[in-house]
């Protein structure tokens, strides 16, 4: 099997989705697991910009670099050209399902619980929040990434 599609997606494409996929491409590539990777959010605001300096900074902290990252948004082809595609969110869920028809080619869900994680189901969104929000997105991130890379493994 060619190696699967992988997009994840939250608002602003500069905290939550290009921590995950960052954290991803690096376990992906550590367990010697063919997986694309790739990122946008459902809003336009950031588009262009690289993720969150906190984002960057605490994500560095624990050995990910997403200094080359740079934000899109979700376009309506995403959903032919992923298998796979991960909401951050239950909003950014809803904003993923404007785009699916009948003859989309992507799986569709929630991050966290298609992974197998603990709770939370939904991915805090840590914007408007302290450090430690980023910190703590860290450790949710590297959960979900296992979680995803034991169901890769099986598929
Ligand atoms: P993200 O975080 O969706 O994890 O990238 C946010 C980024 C920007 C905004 C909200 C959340 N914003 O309101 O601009």
């Amino acid at each position: 099997m060619s190696a699967p599609r992988v997009l994840f997606v939250c608002l602003g494409n500069i905290c939550r989705s290009p921590l995950v996929e960052g954290v991803a491409r690096q376990r992906c590539a550590e367990a010697g697991l063919a997986v694309e990777v790739a990122s946008c959010g459902t809003g336009h605001w950031h588009v262009g910009e690289g993720a969150d300096l906190r984002m960057v900074h605490a994500a560095a902290a624990a050995g990910f670099d997403l200094s080359p990252h740079r934000a899109r948004q979700l376009r309506a082809a995403d959903l032919d050209a992923y298998d796979l595609v991960f909401a951050m969110d239950s909003d950014n869920l809803r904003g993923i399902q404007r785009f699916v028809t009948s003859r989309s080619r992507a799986e569709t869900g929630l991050f966290l619980p298609w992974t197998g994680a603990a709770p939370p189901q939904d991915f805090p969104d840590p914007y408007y929040g302290g450090p430690e929000g980023f910190t703590a997105c860290v450790a949710l991130a590297e959960r979900g990434v296992a979680g995803l890379i034991e169901r890769l493994r099986r598929r």
